[in-house]
């Protein structure tokens, strides 16, 4: 079943909506004021639109009462039955020191065809190739980059790998140095990371690294319609961790997910700019009216492009 295309404008909206209140908060060091901004519009606007949808992807459980927690009911309840994950301000960071890189995100796919991703940390990689053997998670950093040289046909020291500037990864990077590779550090933001893979003119061959996993999932649906790899695979460190787990269905805590696996079927994704960053521009305000740059992909109709609008505030 495909998501009808009249979706793809209602979604935009709600993301460039989310992204305009958050952007009035850019800079203004409250990265929490940023975000809540972004949550408040997304939900209005998620509202109004015709579906029977539901938050698989939120801002947190239930019991910690956010807006856009888990399992949240949104829409008119009339309509299609979909799953919708949200990162209202992904770069909370970036919002609030006025720095590249903050976007409102959205995803949705047909009821149970998005992965109900608990929140905690997922170790990640996406390429753009079709072929699934050239690059795994489970390969050692050296195979990856030496298969995918070979592949591209470049040597590695043209190869340009994208990774969050982290301690965590710090042997990672300096296997990556030792390989000669050139290294595209990101301090945050690795929606945006994951998506530089999908086209030549951000010169990213390969992103990998650890994240946070509702990120993770919301990069596979884009990722999903550029037919692009990506695999992940959650790291549960405490107990409490593995429970809620439990609790949403996951019973390997160890099991590494192919994209489809992360979501099937039809999806639209949407990420709106709100400061300008690689993927896109922020927002812009003119008079009554604002200027949003969003990166739009609906799997089943092909549309996956940048899109910019004008509309009134
Ligand atoms: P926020 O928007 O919630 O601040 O997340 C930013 C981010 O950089 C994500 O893109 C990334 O997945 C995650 O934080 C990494 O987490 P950490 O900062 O703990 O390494």
């Amino acid at each position: 079943m495909t998501i009808d295309n009249k979706l793809e404008n209602l979604f935009l909206n709600v993301s460039s909506r989310a992204a305009l209140s958050s952007y009035r908060l850019v800079g203004k060091k409250d990265k929490i004021a940023a975000d809540k901004a972004a949550v408040d519009t997304m939900r209005n606007e998620l509202n109004k639109i015709n579906m029977k949808g539901k938050i698989v992807i939120g801002e947190g459980e239930l019991d910690e009462a956010p807006m856009l927690f888990i399992g949240e009911k949104l829409g008119t309840n009339k309509g299609p039955e979909l799953d919708i994950a949200v990162d209202p301000l992904e770069g909370t960071n970036f919002a609030a020191n006025n720095l590249p890189g903050a976007l409102s995100v959205i995803s949705v796919a047909n009821k149970n065809n998005l992965f109900n991703a608990p929140e905690t940390y997922m170790d990640k990689i996406s390429v753009n190739l079709s072929d699934p053997n050239i690059v795994d998670l489970d390969y050692p950093i050296k195979k990856n980059i030496f298969n995918l040289a070979e592949y591209k046909n470049k040597k590695p020291e043209n190869l340009t790998v994208c990774i969050l500037d982290r301690p965590r990864h710090k042997e990672i990077i300096n296997e990556l140095k030792k390989l000669n590779v050139k290294i595209k550090l990101i301090t945050d933001g690795d929606v945006s990371g994951a998506l530089l893979v999908t086209d030549k003119k951000y010169g990213v061959d390969l992103f990998l690294g650890i994240g946070g996993g509702p990120e993770g999932v919301l990069a596979a649906s884009a990722l999903d319609a550029f037919e692009c790899n990506f695999q992940g695979r959650f790291l549960f460190k405490t107990e409490k961790d593995k429970e809620r787990a439990s609790k949403m269905g996951i019973k390997d805590f160890e099991k590494k997910y192919e994209l489809n696996e992360i979501v099937s079927g039809d999806s639209i994704f949407c990420a709106t700019g709100i400061t300008s960053g690689d993927l896109v521009k922020g927002i812009k305000i003119e008079e009554d009216e604002f200027i949003s740059e969003t990166l739009i992909t609906h799997k089943s109709s092909g549309l996956k492009k940048i899109i910019k609008i004008k509309q009134k505030i």
